[in-house]
């Protein structure tokens, strides 16, 4: 019997780290999830384990406190893990000089800290197996910094730039990173910042796209072993117009429709 491959999920508990759930419990994999929300997350990892026959761990786990990600990295540092999805991230609404530092200093550590302690702790096992693979999922925030997301589009930049690093530096080794970029996404993220349903609708350029098309252009952009991946032609589009656009236009621009339009009242981290 060949035995099946593990993954680890950061941020399994909706969206699109359900959704990378799902679809690699669907093709065989067993699986180690993250969240906070224990019932929640305890119900995807039943019915997912019921549906496909795969075992499925339930890790509750805050990313923003050190200790418990040394308590995960301890207990996974020694296992079998071929692929690694750092997903677990969260926005906020507000201006950065309005922004208590308490909670930018836990995004920095949830996005960034706690996900380069994961790697640094499988990658040595990944690279004497001369096999793995490490998708880092940032946002179209790396390539289109807006008002109101200077952290959260810092953290995120740092993450496409890390893992276009990290690729250069494991080249040879057998192990894949990618990093993903989506654009506007249905998940809970924007039921937390407070979005209104009203507001989470196409409009010119901005085109909302579903968790499960994220995953899918994740997962067949790993397949031809892309480095940087951006699931959506919106997003692409507005990559494009960035860089035809004068720098000064362009935070003009920006800065009108999300001051007028805003990502919300709520803050949840
Ligand atoms: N939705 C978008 O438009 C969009 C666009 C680009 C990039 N992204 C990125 O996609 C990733 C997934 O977000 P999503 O849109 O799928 O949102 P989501 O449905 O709210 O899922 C976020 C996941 O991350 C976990 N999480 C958040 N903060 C955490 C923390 N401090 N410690 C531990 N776990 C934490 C949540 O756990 P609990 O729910 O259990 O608390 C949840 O499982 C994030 O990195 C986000 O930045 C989203």
């Amino acid at each position: 019997m060949i035995e099946k491959q593990t993954v680890l999920i950061t941020g399994a508990t909706s969206g699109i780290g359900a959704a990378y759930a799902r679809r690699l419990a669907e093709d065989g994999f067993n699986l180690i999830i993250t969240g906070r929300r224990e019932a929640k997350i305890q119900a995807l990892a039943d019915e997912l384990s019921q549906t496909h026959g795969c075992e499925v761990e339930v890790v509750i786990l805050e990313l923003s406190n050190p200790k418990e990600v040394d308590d995960l990295v301890e207990s996974i540092k020694d296992r079998s893990i071929n692929m690694l999805i750092n997903n677990a991230g969260f926005g906020t609404t507000k201006f950065f000089h309005e922004e208590s530092l308490e909670i930018q200093e836990k995004m920095v550590s949830a996005h960034i800290l706690a996900h380069m302690k994961i790697v640094h702790a499988l990658l040595p096992e990944m690279i004497k197996k001369g096999a793995g693979a490490i998708i880092n999922v940032s946002s179209m925030g790396a390539f289109l910094p807006s008002p109101k997301t200077a952290t959260y589009s810092g953290t995120k930049a740092f993450l496409r730039a890390w893992t276009e690093c990290l690729h250069m530096d494991l080249e040879g080794t057998g192990v894949q990173v990618q990093v993903v970029c989506p654009g506007l996404t249905k998940t809970d993220m924007h039921i937390r910042l407070g979005i209104p349903e009203e507001a989470v609708v196409d409009w010119g350029p901005f085109q909302w796209i579903s968790p499960k098309t994220v995953v899918e252009s994740s997962l067949r952009s790993l397949k031809k072993k892309k480095v940087v991946c951006i699931p959506d032609r919106s997003t692409k589009m507005q990559l494009f117009m960035r860089q035809i656009t004068p720098e000064s236009l362009y935070y003009k621009i920006t800065g009108y429709f999300l001051r007028k339009y805003g990502w919300g009242d709520g803050n949840r981290s």
